[in-house]
Parts: C-alpha cells; structure tokens; sequence
C-alpha cells in the first residue's frame, strides 16, 4: 500500500513544524505520513501519534532504499553535515534511493544563498548546488525550494549570547532573514495543497527552484537594533575589519569556540554582507496567504518571550555542561 509522504527531518526544528502542520492546520491522517530519523530512540513518540515510522540515514543507503519503499511524496531535508563532500555523498544516497524505490515527487529543502543563480562562493551552499543537478539528472519530479537564513539564527550571525556584550557583525549588508517558523508552515501548506493551488508559485530554472524568504531585507545593524530595543540596550556599532572581527569573537568567547570556528565563520557572514541572502521572493508570501515576519519582528517576538534566546549552533560546547 503507498504512503501519501514520508518526511526526514521532522526530529529537527524546520521538520517538526511541518509535521505539525501537515497534522494539525491541513488535517493529513497520521497514518498518511512516514516520520524518519537516523535514530530509533525516535520511534515511540511518532508511533504514539498514529503516524508511521522508518529509520532514514542518509549516510546509509539500505536504510533509505527501505525508508522509501511505497512512498508518493519525499520532503527530502538538507543534511546537518557541514563538509561539502560527505554531504553531497549523503544526498547522492538520498537521490539513489528515491528513484530505485520510484517516489513521484521530492521535495528538497535548500538554501537561499545566492538567490536563484548559482554563483554563491559560502562553502555550505556548494552541496546544494550538487544536489539541485544530481536531482536534475535522476529524472525525478522535483522542488528545490531554497529557503532564506534562519532569523533564529541571528545569535550565530553576530556571534551574540544573551549574557554578555557582543561583537557586532564585520560589514553591513542585507539579508532575507526568514522565520523558521514560517518557513515549516509554507512547506507543510505546499506539501498539502500542491503547487497546482499556487499559479504565481513556478519553479525556477533547470533546478526548479521556489526562493522561500522574509519580506524585506535587513542589515545586521538592523539587527542589533532590534535586540537593543527589547532589551533597552544600546550597543555601539562598529565596523571590523575580518581580522579584527576574528580577534575580537575568538578572544574570549562564550562557546569556547576557536579562531578557526570563526575563520570558517567568516566566509559565511561575509557572503552574507556580500548581498547573497538580499533577494527577497513573494512564493512565502503567497503561500502563507499573509506577509511574513521580517527579521527583526521575528527578534522582538523571540528575545520578549524569551530573554535567554539560546540558538545551539552558536555553541562548541553546550553551556548545560560547562
Ligand atoms: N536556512 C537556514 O538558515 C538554515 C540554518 C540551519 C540549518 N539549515 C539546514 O536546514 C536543515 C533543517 O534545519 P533545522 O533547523 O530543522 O535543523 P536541526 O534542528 O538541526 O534538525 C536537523 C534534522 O535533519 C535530520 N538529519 C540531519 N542530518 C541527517 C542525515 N545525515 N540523515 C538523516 N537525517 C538527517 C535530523 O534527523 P535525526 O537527527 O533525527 O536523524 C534532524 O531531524 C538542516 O539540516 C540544515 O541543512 C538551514
């Protein structure tokens, strides 16, 4: 019997939204949806909802060739591995195994750096790339829909701790920050409805890509002013040079991160500041049916609910067990 969706990811916090709302706000049964992760630790609280569960591991193909077996539609989420190389391996696995077990439609979740070219010089970005052409070769019927920055992120962009002072970010230069949120909730809706309820929304290119971001571009400084507002701060503003930016994060930093951790770091801000995240799309607009948070909205709403903000990649080592 074929399974309308089998979803990866829904363990992680983009996932677990769509999850949500495919269950909850478009009313998909649970026993239509396949709920995945790399862990069976995960099995008891999908299966207590009613929804199905399989073992997903992108580093191992047999667990996908069984994953996808019977399945019509893949939300196929870009792996947490950070070396371009061993990432696109894992998505290369991901591909095979979709088009041996024969799913119809694949939805891949990518990022937004560089708009819709493919001229972004961030290191993560590359494997997109590489995914968006093995899918293009493999036949299948896919989405690319590259997602704008997190404006979760924010503390990983300005290297920011809700405990101390912070450096402020090295350039100016605007972003599409994009709620998480927001964004698993245009995910689900897309998954749920179909593009055919979406006319305005057509892939682009030959990667067929959707651009899911914000209303608006902000600068960092923007967003420093927005944490200064919620927490009546007022942090001065001052431009580094890359350097400097990386003597000044990695000196004392609250994460114990290194100068490495920033050196890699940088490259990612500066394709930031570089305009790489700049364009703004209205497909999350039209999909959500109203106007998206901007980053800053999206800052005010997170750091008023919860002053202690904690955004885990920000950490070397988790400050639970510092
Ligand atoms: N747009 C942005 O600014 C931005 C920022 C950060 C990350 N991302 C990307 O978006 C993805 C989702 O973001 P998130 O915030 O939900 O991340 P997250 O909370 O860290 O969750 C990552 C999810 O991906 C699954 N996953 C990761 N690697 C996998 C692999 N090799 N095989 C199978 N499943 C794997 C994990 O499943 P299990 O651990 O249960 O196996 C987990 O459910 C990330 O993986 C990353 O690629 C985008």
């Amino acid at each position: 019997m074929t399974i309308s969706y089998l979803l990866t990811g829904v363990t992680g916090g983009l996932g677990a939204k769509v999850l949500n709302d495919m269950l909850h706000k478009h009313k998909i049964h649970a026993s239509d949806i396949v709920a995945t992760s790399r862990s069976e630790g995960s099995r008891a609280r999908f299966e207590s909802q009613g929804l199905h569960f399989r073992i997903a591991d992108y580093g191992r193909l047999e667990t996908l060739e069984a994953a996808f077996n019977d399945i019509d539609t893949l939300l196929f989420m870009s792996s947490s591995q950070r070396d371009t190389p061993a990432r696109s391996a894992e998505h290369r696995n991901v591909i095979e195994a979709a088009k041996t077990a024969g799913v119809k439609k694949v939805w891949y979740v990518s990022l937004a750096l560089g708009g819709y070219g493919g001229d972004s010089k961030v290191g993560f970005q590359q494997a997109h790339y590489a995914t968006e052409d093995m899918l293009v070769q493999s036949g299948l019927d896919f989405v690319s829909l590259r997602a704008g920055i997190y404006t979760n992120a924010f503390p990983l962009a300005l290297n920011w701790y809700p405990s101390s002072n912070f450096e402020p970010p090295v350039d100016q230069g605007s972003v599409a920050f994009t709620s998480r949120d927001e964004l698993g909730e245009g995910i689900a809706t897309l998954l749920a409805k179909g593009l055919g309820a979406f006319p305005s929304v057509t892939p682009q290119t030959a990667s067929r890509i959707i651009l899911l971001t914000g209303p608006q571009a902000e600068t960092l400084v923007d967003i420093v002013k927005a944490i200064d507002k919620v927490r009546q701060t007022n942090t001065p503003i001052q431009i580094l040079e890359p350097d400097a930016w990386i003597d000044a994060c990695s000196m004392d930093d609250e994460g114990g991160k290194g100068r490495a951790w920033f050196e890699a770091r940088l490259v990612w801000l500066q394709g930031m500041c570089n305009g790489e995240a700049e364009l703004v799309d209205p497909a999350l607009e039209t999909v959500l049916g109203r106007r998206p948070e901007t980053g800053t909205e999206t800052i005010e709403t997170l750091l008023t609910s919860e002053p202690d903000y904690y955004w885990h990649q920000n950490h070397v080592v988790p400050p639970k067990t510092r």
